[in-house]
């Protein structure tokens, strides 16, 4: 993988985690240090660092960072202390599964532990672990999500499932890396995204550095591009996926989704099982984000519609599993029957 040239989002440095800053890209590559529960607070809801695997890795490694500095004797005050940072991170986002996932993990690897430097290093060692793992998943995905289009491909895509939003290689963008690898052709049309732009300052940054060919239209394009450009096949990645199959992911993939029915095209689904909430039984109970109003009021700091006017702003939506063509995890492609076939993923894995 020599020609792999993403940078990684998110890095753990002992005293402090750094991060990519992703509000600054495409123009600005800035990196930035967090050295406090707060700070990591802070990146993950002012989306400096987003996408659901890397939220969870940077909230991995803000819990056991501010574990590493609780100055007590006693094991149960510090689980006392982690749960309560626990529950305070866990606030940063709502619809990412992967933030109470990854959270969850680390109290549950030091449920047993009998010291508190034991319990420390545990906690850094398991974060470590989920980010490790997390790139060895999205490999997988790739490889499966690969087998599922034909040299030539056109292919779109909504917001940044990309590598920037993973620990490597990303979810819904990991099968264009491994094409690029493997010296297959394939086209990607990424919708800017709006309001946030995740396609447009993102996806398109990444995919082009990586040198996969990618053409950016805005949202409203999507139907036209996919009659004028005749688009094989939607990939997108998940926020969170509930047992039968209903998946939250960012705004605008619902639309997506309708309109692969209406063209009769394949709508994908592309995501690890740390983003498959079992305890979630449909989407109706997957809570969606809302955001500031100034992110629909302003592009780029500046206003763009009239003082006062009232705005609703839901970060995701929730795609019916009936319009789910696919779901493609590291473990395999589950293509209906969703209410069975997901839990039987997770037969074979350890932490759930
Ligand atoms: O608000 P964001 O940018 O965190 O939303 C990100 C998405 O919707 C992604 O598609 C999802 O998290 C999957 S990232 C591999």
């Amino acid at each position: 993988m020599s020609t792999f040239a993403i940078p990684r989002s998110v890095e753990w440095r002992e005293t402090h985690v750094t991060i990519l800053n992703q509000q600054k890209l495409p123009t600005v590559t800035e990196y930035i240090d967090l050295h406090t529960i707060e700070d990591v607070y802070d990146a993950i809801a002012t989306l400096k660092v987003r996408g659901a695997p890397a939220i969870g890795i940077t909230a991995a490694y803000g819990l056991a960072l501010a574990a590493s500095s609780y100055d007590t004797e006693s094991v149960d005050e510090f689980r006392r202390r982690l749960k309560q940072d626990r529950d305070y991170l866990a606030g940063a986002r709502p619809t990412a599964v992967n933030l109470f996932w990854a959270l969850d993990r680390l109290v549950a690897a030091v449920e047993n532990a009998v010291s508190i430097n034991e319990a420390k290093t545990t906690l850094i060692h398991e974060a470590i672990h989920i980010q490790v793992e997390d790139e060895d998943v999205c490999r997988r995905i790739g490889e499966h999500a690969l087998s599922l289009f034909q040299p030539g491909d056109r292919v779109m895509t909504i917001c940044n499932a990309g590598s920037i939003a993973t620990a490597r290689y990303g979810t819904a963008l990991a099968p264009f890396y491994l094409a690029k690898e493997k010296g297959i052709e394939l086209s990607v049309y990424a919708l800017e995204t709006r309001p946030v732009l995740q396609g447009a300052r993102l996806t398109a940054w990444e995919l082009m550095q990586a040198g996969v060919d990618v053409t950016l239209i805005t949202d409203n394009m999507a139907a036209q591009t996919i009659k004028a450009k005749q688009i094989n096949a939607i990939i997108v990645g998940a926020d969170r996926i509930a047992r039968n199959g209903d998946t939250a992911n960012k705004i605008g993939t619902f639309g997506l989704a309708l309109l692969a029915k209406s063209f009769g095209i394949p709508f994908y689904v592309a995501a690890p099982l740390s983003t498959i909430d079992l305890a979630t039984k449909t989407g109706e109970d997957i809570p969606i984000e809302e955001r500031h109003p100034d992110e629909v009021t302003h592009l780029a700091g500046v206003r763009i519609a009239p003082e006062g006017v009232h705005v609703y702003n839901p970060a995701f939506d929730v795609t019916p599993n009936e319009l789910i063509t696919a779901i493609i995890t590291e473990k395999g492609i589950v293509r209906s029957n969703y209410e069975t076939a997901l839990p039987s993923l997770f037969a074979k894995e350890e932490h759930h």
